[in-house]
């Protein structure tokens, strides 16, 4: 079963859309179901000033993608690369083992819209670095 969390997430979700002049964007997309996930990200000051997310997929994938998005939302480009997809599905309560493979996506994708950023902006990624 899912947790109050997970239900929460999913029947609620955090930060859903998209950021038409985002400064990263990052797809990421699952194997095992063929589900999909986007990031859009605005950076100020070296922080994910804003995140929105559109999910191609399950609940487990919105819940995941509601939550990740809020962890990182204010944080750091480097505190938001540390986040893992295990801590995505710890502060969710856990998830059911074959939904594991859901919470796969969420962190993923936020890694790759920061690199999409780190790509698009490399002198201000190293001034402030
Ligand atoms: Fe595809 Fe959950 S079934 S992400």
């Amino acid at each position: 079963m899912y947790s109050e969390e997970v239900m929460d997430h999913f029947s609620n979700p955090r930060n859903v859309g998209t950021i038409p002049d985002a400064d990263g964007v990052g797809t990421e997309g699952n194997p095992v179901c063929g589900d999909l996930m986007k990031i859009f990200i605005k950076v100020k000051d070296n922080r994910i000033e804003d995140i929105k997310f559109q999910t191609f997929g399950c609940g487990a994938a919105i819940a995941t993608s509601s939550m990740a998005t809020e962890l990182v939302k204010g944080k750091t480009l480097d505190e938001a690369m540390e986040l893992s997809n295990q801590a995505v599905a710890k502060a969710l309560g856990g998830l059911p083992g074959n939904k594991m493979h859901c919470s796969n996506l969420a962190a993923d994708a936020i890694h790759a819209a920061i690199e999409d950023y780190r790509a698009k902006h490399p002198v201000a990624s190293a001034a402030s670095s």
